[in-house]
């Protein structure tokens, strides 16, 4: 790679995969929509570098509903890392997706850029939180790594999406990552899942992003649950090893019958 070239990364996040590849969400097949998105990834003029899966993989936390993503991202070849979301069963996680190509790392460099990648996790709960421990973690290691250019990625977004029913489930410590962050001008982007929907905000040095989902859509600025009629996605990134990047949401064809009258998202 010249100093020139970018690095592909993919972000694609909120599977939402079951144990059985014909259970829906919402009236959505999560497997055959995902499935459209890898085809899309797969269709891309290069092939990405690496892959960062954001959260709410599965929607059952089954092996069996791990094992279905394993399956189908083994053989792409590209290194794929992971995090978990508000759905995800993080035992099941750790014992499926470890393999030679999807690392359970969650601080690795590529390509010039460094990636840390955080459990913003709540058992039980459907909000996000980082505890006392992982900011410290996050802090420890981007004080270590003063001068590369670094990406942190966690599953709840550190911001309200203007969005009544998802705004109370975000991360509920936001203004504690910030500090940290304020701290380590290195930090160019954070990559988040959870809202179903692009996003996009800037803070600082730091510019937020958010991604649709590989499944389903929520509408963007419902104050009630609503799902959107964008079809899925993933994200692009090319990060240049000086720092620069630049981005883009890829979406797919794919469309589906919702069953709106179904509840259980
Ligand atoms: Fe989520």
């Amino acid at each position: 790679m010249t100093s020139l070239s970018p690095l592909r990364v993919v972000q694609m996040t909120d599977a939402h995969l079951f144990a059985n590849e014909s259970q829906r969400l919402l009236g959505l097949p999560t497997l055959e929509s995902f499935q459209a998105v890898l085809d899309q990834l797969n269709s891309l003029e290069h092939k990405p570098d690496l892959i960062l899966l954001t959260g709410d993989l599965s929607q059952d936390g089954t092996p069996e509903s791990y094992q279905k993503l394993q399956r189908w991202l083994t053989p792409l070849n590209i290194p794929t890392y992971w995090l978990p979301g508000n759905h995800d069963f993080l035992p099941a996680m750790e014992q499926v997706l470890d393999d030679r190509v999807i690392s359970p790392e969650k601080s690795f460099e590529a390509g010039g850029w460094h990636f840390l990648l955080l459990n913003s996790q709540v058992s039980g709960c459907v909000h996000g939180y980082l505890t006392r421990e992982t900011l410290n973690w996050l802090d420890q290691h981007l004080r270590a790594l003063r001068n590369r250019p670094t990406l942190v990625g966690l599953h709840h977004p550190p911001f309200a999406v203007g969005s009544d029913w998802l705004d109370g489930s975000t991360l509920k410590n936001p203004e504690e990552l910030f500090a940290v962050l304020d701290r380590h001008p290195q930090v160019k982007l954070v990559l988040f899942g959870h809202i179903h929907q692009e996003y996009s905000q800037q803070r600082r040095q730091v510019q937020y992003l958010g991604t649709p989902s590989t499944c389903i859509q929520f509408e963007p600025g419902s104050e009630d649950f609503a799902l959107g009629d964008e079809c899925p996605g993933f994200r692009l990134l090319h990060l240049y090893p000086d720092g620069r990047w630049w981005t883009v949401v890829k979406r797919t064809s794919y469309s589906h019958q919702l069953d709106l009258a179904a509840r259980g998202y």
